[in-house]
């Protein structure tokens, strides 16, 4: 760890996080995820229970994922049937609109209009590259878990982004690496009892890729003050 990562504002850390959806081929440094990793594990959670289950990934049983994968997206596979629902389905106000000014400057980004639904799956398959990431963490979580455990596995997830910053990497979570579950499954072995939330791209940006900024909303929107 250098001088200047070592010292990273928390503020620095939470607003320099941002979805990365390039990386280099640099490598992560094994004992780099293993400070972060442990540092992490003292994010909070209801009575305590830690109920985040991670792996990590790098070298050839990442590059072993990624090509199985890779075969199922380009076959055209029809995905593993969902163990939660990633959104509800019939997204109401504000969050619908929220969700179509993300896709637009996601994709918009890259030049895919908001019609072409091809380019837009296209580009949704560097998901499953892990944007070139040379690491990735799953995360599962045991399916006896209620919401309060899966919010407690969200605020480790978030606890891991942010130390990366510090360590000067960054990262992408994707929920779309559950609509290949049974693949990664594959190549981890999980315990038959755990669901697999969400994999993370972590890597290097690559600092020549286009991207768009996501916004949010303004405070007062998400934000009630009750003063006297
Ligand atoms: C739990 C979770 C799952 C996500 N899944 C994906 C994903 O599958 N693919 C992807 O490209 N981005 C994914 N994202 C990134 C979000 O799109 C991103 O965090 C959001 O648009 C806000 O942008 P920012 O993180 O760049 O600030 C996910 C984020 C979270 C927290």
């Amino acid at each position: 760890m250098t001088d200047a990562t070592a010292t990273m504002d928390v503020y620095e850390a939470v607003t320099s996080r941002r979805a990365v959806r390039r990386f280099t081929d640099r490598e992560v440094p094994r004992e780099v995820l293993e400070r972060v990793l442990s540092a992490a594990a003292w994010s909070p959670s209801g009575s305590n229970l830690q109920p985040w289950h991670a792996y990590v990934l790098t070298g050839e049983p990442l590059a072993e994922l990624k090509k199985l994968t890779g075969e199922r997206a380009a076959d055209g596979d029809p995905w593993d049937e969902p163990e939660f629902q990633m959104y509800p389905p019939d997204l109401k106000s504000p969050y619908r609109e929220r969700r179509s000014d993300f896709g637009e400057k996601r994709y918009g980004a890259l030049g895919i209009s908001r019609e072409d639904w091809d380019a837009r799956r296209r580009a949704a398959t560097d998901n499953w590259e892990c944007f070139g990431a040379p690491a990735a963490l799953f995360c599962y979580i045991d399916r006896d878990m209620g919401p309060p455990q899966w919010s407690d596995v969200g605020m480790y997830l978030q606890t891991v982004m942010l130390l990366l910053r510090a360590e000067g990497l960054h990262s992408c979570a994707q929920m779309a690496w559950s609509v290949y579950r049974r693949t990664v499954a594959e190549v981890l072995s999980p315990p038959s009892g755990l669901i697999l939330y969400c994999g993370m791209s972590i890597g290097y940006e690559d600092v020549t890729a286009a991207y768009a900024r996501t916004g949010r909303a303004p405070l007062h929107e998400t934000v009630t003050f009750l003063e006297s």
